[in-house]
């Protein structure tokens, strides 16, 4: 594979400002696992992390719940880089049966919804015997036709703009930046 070019993404990001910080972050993180830490005590579910852009958040929360749970991983893109939505890629299926398990998907964002409503649909014909959803943003904006409507935990609810940081990506860079930070497009 040939060295990925970083010039837009670049250019981009000297255009960016922080909304949330690292703090304000971790802040959200905790009680989305203080929530889960009571509503999925004794559910032994499988937390189901999204790649690549809910890996950050998934490592912060996992280490944070205090019950016993099974972790698997699911890859399914929508954004293939850029800031338009595509259709759903599928890359990789979770390894764990699913069948008659608690479900819990550990997602970066809602946006549109297609992405989740996708795996949902997913979990459902597995056999899951209950899903749940969660998402460190929730996008303040109407669901496409289809979409997801709202997930069971949420961390910080934010409106319409494009966002990179904490392991949301611009052309796959940024996933690192410690902070939710905001794309002017003016
Ligand atoms: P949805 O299907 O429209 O809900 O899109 C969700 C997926 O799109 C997420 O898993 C992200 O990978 C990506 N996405 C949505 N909004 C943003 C954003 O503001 N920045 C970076 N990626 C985003
Ligand atoms: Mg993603």
């Amino acid at each position: 594979m040939s060295k990925p070019d970083f010039s837009e993404a670049k250019k981009l990001h000297e255009n960016t400002e922080c909304i949330f910080d690292k703090k304000v972050v971790e802040a959200a993180i905790s009680k989305v696992a203080e929530q889960m830490n009571e509503v999925l005590a004794d559910k032994m579910p499988v937390l189901l992390c999204v790649m690549n852009g809910a890996v950050i958040f998934m490592v912060q929360l996992t280490t944070q719940l205090n019950f016993p749970l099974l972790i698997d991983y699911i890859h399914v893109t929508r954004y293939q880089g850029g800031i338009e939505g595509r259709e759903i890629h599928w890359v990789a299926e979770p390894n764990i049966d699913l069948k008659d398990r608690v479900v819990v998907v550990i997602e970066d964002i809602l946006d549109g919804g297609l992405t989740l409503s996708a795996v949902k649909n997913f979990c459902l014909e597995q056999g899951v015997s209950e899903f749940f959803s969660a998402t460190l943003i929730n996008k303040e904006r109407p669901r496409e036709e289809g979409g997801l409507e709202k997930c069971d935990f949420v961390g910080l609810n934010i409106e319409d703009k494009f966002l990179i940081g904490y392991g949301l990506d611009f052309q796959g860079f940024f996933r690192n930046d410690p902070g939710i930070y905001v794309v002017n497009t003016d």
